[in-house]
């Protein structure tokens, strides 16, 4: 685990996004991109979107979604549209969004598929995104894995639906454990004093009960986290 610190949110965001976009810029191959939810990402994203010139080898996921339709205030890829893809060229064929529409267990089942289809499978043989970014709330969840929930422990899909989330809305469809472990990189931006406590028992190991500690598992992740989250 790599740890960066810096002094606020809006230094978290600039150096994500100068990170994004040196990776991009870094390949001229397909570049699998899983964007995420919240406020710190979305910030990301309005920088990141003038840093990069190409975009046309970049296909854009979203790491965790709510099982709305894209035109709904709660869809996390209504949000990835307003703060990046209307700023920028980019094929509609790179897009790739959970039909949330659809309810979750659909979308869940037609995203796994689609990512099986399009992203090309690593040496384990699962799908390797190069780049999965991640979110975390004050309970330590990331992505829709949510403490003490079953989501956390699946092996069998890439990405599962769920109907009980204690943050609303209940319906929703994540990543899991398993496909983050096949990326090469993931990035969790944290910021703000009330993330504090989680970010503590993230950076002292993995810990069921802090489903964001376990993004760790193949020892990939690179936390960015605001002086409020993570006291020196
Ligand atoms: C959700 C949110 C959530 C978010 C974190 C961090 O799905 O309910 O997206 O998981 O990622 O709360 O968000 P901030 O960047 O806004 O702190």
């Amino acid at each position: 685990m790599k740890l960066t610190r810096l002094d606020d949110k809006e230094a978290v965001a600039t150096h994500a996004a100068h990170a994004v976009a040196e990776a991009i810029a870094a390949t001229s191959a397909p570049f699998h991109l899983a964007l995420a939810g919240g406020t710190t990402p979305e910030r990301c994203h309005r920088l990141l979107a003038p840093l990069v010139s190409d975009w046309s080898h970049v296909h854009l996921w979203i790491s965790d979604e709510r099982a709305v339709g894209p035109e709904d205030p709660d869809s996390n890829w209504k949000m990835v549209r307003e703060s990046l893809v209307s700023a920028i060229t980019i094929p509609a064929e790179n897009l790739h969004r959970p039909l949330g529409e659809a309810g979750a267990d659909v979308a869940a089942t037609g995203y796994d598929a689609e990512i099986r289809a399009v992203v090309p499978a690593g040496d384990g043989g699962l799908p390797r995104f190069d780049l999965i970014m991640a979110g975390m709330g004050p309970d330590g969840h990331t992505l829709s894995l949510f403490p003490g929930h079953a989501e956390v422990d699946l092996t069998d899909v890439l990405v599962a639906s769920l109907h009980d989330s204690p943050k609303p809305p209940p319906d929703r469809i994540t990543f899991t454990l398993p496909l983050v472990y096949a990326a090469p990189r993931v990035m969790l931006l944290v910021a703000g004093a009330d993330k504090a406590d989680a970010l503590s028992r993230v950076l002292a190991g993995p810990d069921r009960a802090t489903p964001a500690s376990l993004l760790d598992g193949a020892g990939t992740l690179e936390v960015v986290a605001d002086a409020a989250a993570a006291p020196a």
